[in-house]
């Protein structure tokens, strides 16, 4: 039954471009991250074939069946991975909401990719000048916008996996096309996130307190 489930499962939501790793290349060559954390993850163990150690949390089904395949999801990495270290692969069925068994402040990046309001309760588990690379699907990158514990500090720009850093003219982002007040409540109302002038496909911001 579990045969190749691992692999197939991947390749059903991420085959391609749907990987995409242009977004983990990016970030891997801007530095070397120790500890990633993944809220929310599903199953986009690209990841994985970029950063050496990460960290997975979803409370999916699926997802859950996928990672009890260890091994197998191990192998996949193994043959896709782009640093000479074993991989270090660790899943938490968990909701991202609930108090993770990880430590505080152990994890020097932080990924909120299309899966909700994760920068808030996954906070305590970035180390103090870690970073969050989040996007604003659900509205997650407005909320660290407005959130005096994060800094924000650039972004990755480009289309498709041709996607680089840039850490300038950064005033020209979050500004509302709309005459509005951003609140967290506003936010988790809309849940999508508001429109701004100035976008990009995902945000950086660095934990200053
Ligand atoms: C649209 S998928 C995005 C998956 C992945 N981040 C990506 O970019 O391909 C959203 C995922 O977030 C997970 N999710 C949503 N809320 C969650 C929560 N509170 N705790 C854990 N996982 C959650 C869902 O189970 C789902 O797998």
């Amino acid at each position: 039954m579990a045969v190749r489930f691992a692999e197939k499962l991947y390749e059903k939501y991420y085959a391609g471009d749907k990987a995409r790793r242009g977004l983990f290349s990016a970030l891997a060559s801007w530095r070397a991250w120790e500890h990633v954390l993944y809220p929310g993850s599903f199953i986009h163990i690209t990841a994985s074939f970029l950063f050496p150690s990460v960290t997975y949390v979803d409370n999916d089904r699926n997802a859950k069946r996928f990672f009890s395949q260890m091994d197998e999801v191990r192998a996949l990495v193994e043959r896709n991975k782009v640093y000479q270290e074993a991989p270090q692969l660790t899943f938490h069925g968990t909701s991202y909401e609930n108090r993770l068994d990880v430590p505080e402040g152990s994890f020097d990046l932080l990924l909120s990719l299309y899966a909700g309001f994760i920068s808030k309760p996954c906070k305590r588990y970035l180390r103090m000048g870690g970073v969050l690379a989040v996007n604003n699907s659900h509205g997650d990158a407005g909320l660290a916008s407005i959130d005096p514990d994060y800094q924000f500090i650039g972004v990755i720009q480009g289309r498709g996996d041709q996607l680089h850093r840039e850490d300038d003219k950064l005033d020209a982002y979050f500004k509302p096309k709309k005459e509005i007040e951003v609140t967290e409540e506003l936010l988790r109302t809309l849940g999508r996130g508001i429109g701004y002038t100035k976008t990009a496909p995902v945000y950086l911001f660095r934990r200053v307190r």
